[in-house]
């Protein structure tokens, strides 16, 4: 069954449909082809105005959704909360409604405090996309490792794909659970038992402790970050422990499927949870993760536009209406 697409905000993956995270996918492919033209340029977003609001450091994300923005010619404009009246104690929903009063029609958002874009969402009318909150959820980053995924493996549904590391922090790995699960991949999420959330198996998960276990089965593995910036205690006794015991090197993958899939999010800490010669080696996807990044966040705000689009046209509607009399 296909969807059509009528939410005007994407902020997580947790209450999307199969179908709708399957259009999503098959949208960015077909919008692939434009970042390999000479004039990689359309005119899709012509007219449209798009807020990259960023409340926490971001490399990828963020000039992945400028280029993605410019790509489809939308108005675009970079806004983070250093510089700006936040700092003069202005509250979130203020700043939103400020925003909205400027006639944006789509607001990218990352802020570290969980559920922040799903609040805003409730009380303005531009589309809301999550670019990552707190260590909630980060949708257009788990949908660009199902896109490659896709592309790699030809499938998503019966792979089996493990995640090793900080889960307890992630919001990667909480997006990547809802949508792999949704698409019938088997999920296994790896680490110290510290960084285990507690009764994670309930979101139809395997869990596991033993790193040398999990890379013998996998088809994929995305190494997470170790994100001490979130945590306040200390998970383990030191980095180095981490490394010896969790981090994937060489050696260790001469138990691996020929085929296995090296996948990380960014920021990579080489040395700490994969080594330079595997984030560099023959099993790595991740700079194709970095493209599809594009080519999703294009298919994401495009479908969004076409929601708010359909909005716009009834206002204009009702204002030939009221003219006419
Ligand atoms: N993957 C990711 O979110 O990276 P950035 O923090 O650089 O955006």
């Amino acid at each position: 069954m296909s969807a059509t697409w009528t939410r005007k905000d994407l902020l997580g993956l947790r209450d999307m449909s199969r179908e709708e995270i399957e259009l999503i996918l098959k949208t960015a492919a077909s919008f692939k082809e434009i970042s390999t033209r000479p004039i990689k340029k359309v005119p899709t977003l012509r007219g449209r105005t798009v807020v990259n609001f960023f409340f926490e450091p971001s490399t990828r994300t963020r000039a992945s959704f400028e280029i993605a923005e410019k790509r489809l010619s939308a108005d675009s404009l970079n806004f983070s909360s250093s510089g700006s009246s936040i700092e003069k104690g202005e509250t979130l929903l203020d700043t939103g409604k400020n925003i909205e009063a400027l006639k944006v029609d789509l607001l990218v958002m990352r802020h570290p405090a969980s559920g922040a874009p799903h609040r805003l969402a409730r009380h303005i009318k531009p589309g809301i996309i999550n670019a990552g909150d707190g260590t909630n959820e980060h949708p257009t980053q788990a949908l660009l490792d199902m896109l490659t995924l896709k592309e790699k493996k030809g499938k998503i549904e019966g792979l089996h794909v493990a995640f090793i590391g900080d889960i307890l922090h992630s919001r990667v790995a909480r997006s990547n659970i809802w949508g792999l699960t949704k698409l019938g991949a088997k999920v296994t999420v790896c680490g110290p038992r510290t960084l285990l959330p507690v009764e994670i198996e309930t979101l139809g998960v395997n869990v596991s402790t033993d790193v040398d276990e999990v890379i013998s089965e996998a088809d994929a593995i995305t190494l997470l970050r170790i994100q001490l910036e979130r945590q306040q205690e200390p998970f383990f006794p030191s980095v180095r422990e981490y490394a010896k015991t969790f981090g994937i090197t060489v050696d260790r993958l001469k138990k691996a499927k020929k085929d296995l899939l090296i996948m990380h999010p960014g920021p990579i800490n080489r040395g700490v949870e994969l080594a330079d010669e595997v984030a560099n080696g023959p099993h790595s996807v991740i700079l194709d993760q970095v493209t599809n990044g594009i080519a999703v966040r294009m298919a994401v705000l495009y479908l969004l536009s076409g929601v708010i689009g359909k909005e716009k046209s009834k206002d204009v509607d009702s204002i030939a209406q009221y003219s006419s009399h």
